[in-house]
């Protein structure tokens, strides 16, 4: 796992947005593996204007994303629908029939998980997947006890998530009780992950997910079995870290990093 702590949060989507453009530019027909939620908001704008102003090409891009509240159509305000639309694919060349979200609506969640985990497999797979975490250590919407294993499927949001997503709607009773989620298993066989960390609030998660035992108490740490996985933070969010200066050193000696 490589963490890098980045001083600002600017600084920080800056560099996350850089890797998923060389991999489009070695690979035009990459598949992204896409996150909501407020930290991978800056990434998704140095993208919208690398392709303004670059010309970063997604006409052959595939996307899926990682979750979808259950009970929200694509046309609600805090669908992940929405907020992707409305964030990022309105804004790039992306085909909307490359555009995999999971669906909050489906009468048949069950078949439709199955389904959303083959499409990826047809696909081809991901090559990267964002990913943001929870305070409570969860990725995608894998809470606390999520096997490690776990393929798409329905899953209960835990109290502490309701809470902590209530902020995006009127009322706190808004907030769905249930979403549907790629599975820990599903995320690991990204070929590429990149765990985007910002804020105090997220600093105990961080720190449990790199520092702690892999643990499905923290389904973030499963990144610690991935083989290329990778964890950028802003300066709050790294602030538990015990092993900061090792990381900082690893960065400073990388080869072929410039020597100051
Ligand atoms: C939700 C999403 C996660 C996201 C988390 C953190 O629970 N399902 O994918 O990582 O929120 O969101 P934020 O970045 O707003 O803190």
């Amino acid at each position: 796992m490589e963490v890098v702590v980045h001083k600002t949060y600017e600084e920080m989507s800056r560099a996350a947005a850089h890797l998923v453009a060389d991999v489009l530019n070695t690979k035009p027909n990459a598949v992204l593996g896409m996150a909501t939620g407020s930290t991978p908001l800056g990434l998704y704008q140095v993208l919208v204007r690398m392709h303004r102003e670059e010309g970063l090409d997604f006409s052959q891009v595939t996307t899926f994303n990682l979750d979808e509240y259950v009970g929200l159509g694509p046309k609600h305000e805090q669908s992940y629908h929405h907020f992707m639309h409305d964030n990022f694919f309105k804004h790039v060349n992306i085909a909307p029939s490359n555009i995999y979200i999971p669906s909050g609506t489906t009468s048949n969640y069950r078949a439709f998980c199955e389904w959303y985990e083959q499409r990826i497999k047809q696909c081809g797979g991901i090559d990267v997947q964002i990913l943001g975490i929870g305070s409570d250590g969860h990725i995608a919407f894998n809470e606390p006890g999520s096997s490690l294993s776990s393929r798409t499927r329905l899953k209960t949001l835990a109290r502490s998530t309701i809470e902590d997503n209530s902020r995006f709607f009127k009322h706190a009773d808004e907030v769905p009780i249930y979403a549907i989620t790629m599975g820990v298993g599903t995320i690991l066989e990204a070929r590429t992950l990149v765990l985007l960390g910002c804020g105090a609030n997220k600093a105990s998660a961080v720190a449990a997910m790199i520092e702690g035992p892999v643990t499905a108490m923290i389904t973030a740490s499963a990144l610690q079995l991935h083989p290329s996985s990778m964890v950028f933070l802003d300066e709050t969010a790294a602030s538990n870290l015990k092993m900061r200066d090792y990381y900082d050193w690893v960065l400073k000696m990388k080869p072929g990093a410039p020597q100051v």
